[in-house]
């Protein structure tokens, strides 16, 4: 399978991701609190093997050591998430300065690497006080991110020019305040949509706190999308298909574009939505792109009886999937990429994670060979480059993820990574996928080189 790299412009991003919880480890060090998912993942049985990120890969003090694994893959870009804990160990309140030096460090770090580095403000690790106050459901947390996030912009504006609000706000409200299975933990449908809502409430106030601090900034939202398919053409599961749609897809697009919250959406759940005047207009706040984290397509039937958006995902025999037992289907990158374009006219497009778990091991002679992501990674940046070739604005793309790491309710057993690590050692061996990546990347620098 070819790539059409030409159909990326010269400057594309070519990045790697993570999250703050997931690498970092140091959870007690330097004046950080704990998060909700410190909570979470102490709390017996919610994460597999009980695992939790106390050490994770470390990265609090091997960064030096990553950054050159990145400088090795040739990558111009890095994709990182700040700890709000870190920062405001109190949720709101003094700024600890210890933690904001660890972020100074790191920027430092990559800029002299040669890196840019694309900051998201929040990656799940809610601040634990905030939690006790009632959390994502409470309208003041959406007050006390944007505080935080123009504290993390004044640092660092001078030298980031990349920002992202949130990553998958959809997991924050409905995994973690519906289906229960990531921090907070809640199933209560009141709780989640109320979340939803100050979650991008909280977007809305950040871009404007992020764009204050640092006007030349670059600001978007990241979101995880699907494609839908219905499971038949019965007219229940077209609605059902409809529905899941609602709850994936536009609820988290429809309002920062202008649109409000979908109409449907809004009866299918129920839930008096604690709306304030002008609230609308924040929460549209103009942006500079749209970042689309995508893994699997999903198919969906009508479940009339289950919890919302009564549609169930149905799974389809005979089709790849992941170790995660995702569905693989890079179709749906490029879907997705026009279906942005098409619908919502972004000024520009990343993909901000893509990529996929295997379980891998180091072979004797220290390698590893991981051939199902490397064809997994190759299908879904031909994709990619196909979008673009029709017109996707599309000016980035982010590997999930750099590092093997802590993969939430799934723990350590699902290594996502482009670097394999060896949790009882911290060894750090590229897999067979990060040399491929490695020379993808030289391959579009060196046809942007002729061409010049
Ligand atoms: O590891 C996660 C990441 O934190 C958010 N997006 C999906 C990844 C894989 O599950």
């Amino acid at each position: 399978m070819t790539i059409d790299l030409a159909a990326l412009p010269h400057d594309f991003l070519w990045g790697t991701a993570t999250s703050a919880y997931q690498i970092e480890g140091a959870v007690a060090e330097d004046g950080r609190s704990p998060s909700i998912w410190d909570t979470f993942s102490h709390t017996p049985g919610k994460t597999a093997g009980d695992d939790h990120g106390d050490v994770a890969c470390d990265h609090y003090h091997r960064f030096r050591e990553d950054i050159a694994l990145m400088r090795h893959l040739g990558t111009n870009a890095y994709r990182l998430s700040i700890a709000w804990p870190r920062v405001i160990p109190g949720g709101d309140g003094p700024v600890n300065p210890k933690g904001l030096a660890f972020y100074d460090r790191l920027t430092d770090a990559l800029l002299e690497a040669g890196i840019t580095p694309s900051v998201t403000l929040y990656h799940w690790d809610l601040p634990q006080v905030l939690q006790d106050r009632g959390g994502w459901p409470e309208r003041a947390t959406a007050e006390h991110f944007a505080a935080y996030a123009s504290v993390v912009a004044e640092r660092l504006g001078d030298r980031v020019g990349h920002w992202a609000t949130l990553n998958e706000p959809l997991c924050s409200a409905w995994i973690g305040h519906l289906e229960g299975t990531m921090a907070p933990g809640l199933t209560d449908l009141t709780a989640a949509v109320r979340a939803s809502y100050h979650l991008l409430l909280g977007h809305g106030l950040a871009v404007q706190a992020v764009r204050a601090a640092a006007p030349d900034a670059q600001v978007g939202i990241v979101n995880n999308l699907s494609t839908i398919h219905p499971a038949t053409d019965s007219p229940s599961d077209l609605r059902a298909a409809r529905r899941m749609d609602g709850h994936t897809n536009r609820w988290w697009l429809d309002p920062v574009h202008g649109r409000g919250f979908p109409e449907d959406m809004r009866e299918v759940y129920g839930v008096e939505l604690p709306e304030e005047p002008g609230d609308l207009s924040v929460i549209a706040a103009p942006l500079d792109w749209l970042g689309l984290n995508y893994y699997f397509p999903q198919t969906v039937a009508d479940d009339p009886t289950g919890p919302a958006p009564h549609a169930r995902a149905v799974r389809r025999a005979g089709v790849p999937r992941t170790g995660m037992d995702w569905e693989i289907d890079a179709s749906g990158i490029e879907e997705l990429l026009l279906r942005l374009t098409r619908e919502y006219g972004p000024r520009g497009l990343y993909v901000t994670e893509n990529g996929s778990a295997f379980p891998d091991t180091v072979r004797p002679d220290g390698t590893v060979d991981d051939p199902e992501r490397q064809d997994y990674l190759v299908r879904h940046l031909a994709a990619c480059a196909s979008a673009a070739r029709k017109g996707a604005p599309l000016a980035g793309y982010f590997a999930w993820s750099l590092l093997d790491n802590f993969e939430w309710a799934y723990g350590y057993a699902k290594r996502f990574g482009l670097v394999h690590v060896d949790y009882r050692t911290q060894a750090r061996t590229i897999k067979g996928t990060g040399h491929r990546y490695a020379e993808i990347v030289r391959g579009h620098r060196e046809r942007g080189r002729r061409a010049a």
